[in-house]
């Protein structure tokens, strides 16, 4: 089954990944991406809220505190959630937006606030495709689709396949499709004038993009679909149209799965194929994460079990790459960046229990106080 395959294939290169020798930065070592220069190579990962309550893309106080506060904590980066380039592209009615102008005002305290706090605020663009018009936070419809009549919408996919119990989707015209790119481009424009310093598009996770890339996903015999070249359109023409809005100097990422975990599916090696072109289109590091276009497959997870892919990743494309997944203490974390397996590590749910993971960080491995990433009015509560 191309199911075990995938996971050998991982560990037995993640092995090799390991020999390589080069000398390697710490977790506080500032890293560059273009003209950015960022505190050191602790992140936070976008993680949907699901709290923008009026239904209208805001973002909220919730927002405010819940991505200031990390930055305060010490986070290099604060990868702001996924946000919908349309309402259509939303996860769920409570989704964050950047499809208009009251959005941007929405975000400009946001970005002030993490920026104010020494991080650098970047954000995730995502269409959610077959996977959207879920339900919010806490108000019904976990994990299935939302009836239109309920504030849900008829959603889209490049191919009339749903995903597990969801609807089913309408297939994408290619008009729509340029639509889409354009869309991508305009919520690019909206997160600079917000004051966003990076910005990352989401094709990982089984939303829209990936669902482009994957064969599971993407039965369309048109030029977006069939061979990978064919499949990568999409997210090729969506990099370009977000490149050629953003300032030169401001580094673009892209998050991607590195498998389906799934026979016939995605798979590490059109990844690497995917990353190298995607360099050539202007994206400065790939967020390497697993997962989210099948529904019910094993995955072995467990500590570091996403870090064999971002080694390959950032090996065979040579790029630089972040990791993701169940990384929680601050050894294992350093550990990862010294070996250079990967660039930096995001914190992802141990973020949401302690924001103030990097200066926790910094004590456990011994970095003095004035070289962490406190707020100066803290530093008399230092650890
Ligand atoms: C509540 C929650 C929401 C998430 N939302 C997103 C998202 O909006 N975009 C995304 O790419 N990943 C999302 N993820 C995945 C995380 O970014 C991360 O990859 C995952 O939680 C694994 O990292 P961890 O073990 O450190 O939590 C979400 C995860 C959680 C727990």
């Amino acid at each position: 089954m191309s199911d075990t395959t995938n996971k050998t294939d991982g560990g037995k290169k993640a092995k090799k990944g390991k020999k390589n020798k080069e000398p390697q930065a710490t977790l506080f070592t500032p890293m560059t991406l273009r003209g950015l220069t960022v505190r050191n190579r602790i992140w936070m990962p976008p993680m949907d809220t699901y709290s923008a309550t009026a239904r209208d893309g805001k973002p909220t106080t919730f927002h405010y505190q819940h991505y200031v506060s990390r930055a305060m904590g010490g986070f290099g980066m604060i990868i702001a959630e996924a946000t919908a380039v349309s309402p259509e592209g939303r996860i769920s009615p409570c989704d964050v937006g950047l499809w208009n102008d009251d959005q941007v005002e929405a975000w400009r305290w946001i970005v002030d606030g993490v920026k104010a706090a020494g991080a650098v605020a970047a954000v995730q663009l995502n269409h959610s495709g077959r996977k959207g018009s879920t339900g919010c936070f806490g108000v019904g419809y976990a994990d299935q689709s939302v009836p239109v009549e309920e504030g849900g919408w008829q959603t889209v996919a490049p191919s009339p396949i749903a995903y597990g119990h969801y609807a089913m989707p309408r297939e994408l015209s290619v008009e729509e499709i340029h639509g889409i790119v354009n869309q991508f481009r305009d919520a690019a424009g909206r997160a600079v004038a917000a004051g966003f310093q990076a910005i990352e598009l989401h094709a990982a996770h089984g939303y829209l993009i990936s669902q482009f890339l994957d064969p599971l996903s993407n039965e369309r015999t048109d030029e977006y679909g069939g061979d990978l070249a064919g499949r990568m359109r999409l997210l090729v023409e969506i990099a370009d149209a977000v490149r050629s809005v953003i300032p030169e100097d401001m580094p673009l990422l892209t998050r991607i799965s590195a498998t389906d975990w799934a026979a016939g599916g995605w798979d590490l090696d059109q990844t690497i194929e995917v990353s190298k072109v995607l360099k050539e289109h202007g994206v400065d590091l790939m967020d390497v994460s697993t997962g989210g276009m099948v529904p019910n497959v094993t995955v072995p997870v467990q500590p570091n079990y996403q870090v064999p892919f971002a080694t390959q990743v950032r090996l065979a494309a040579d790029m630089p790459t972040t990791a993701v997944g169940l990384i929680t203490k601050p050894k294992q974390a350093a550990k990862i960046v010294a070996k250079g397996e990967a660039d930096a590590v995001e914190i992802g749910r141990a973020s949401l229990r302690d924001p103030y993971w990097p200066l926790r960080a910094a004590s456990k491995l011994g970095v003095p106080v004035a070289e962490a990433p406190y707020q100066p009015q803290y530093v008399r509560g230092a650890y």
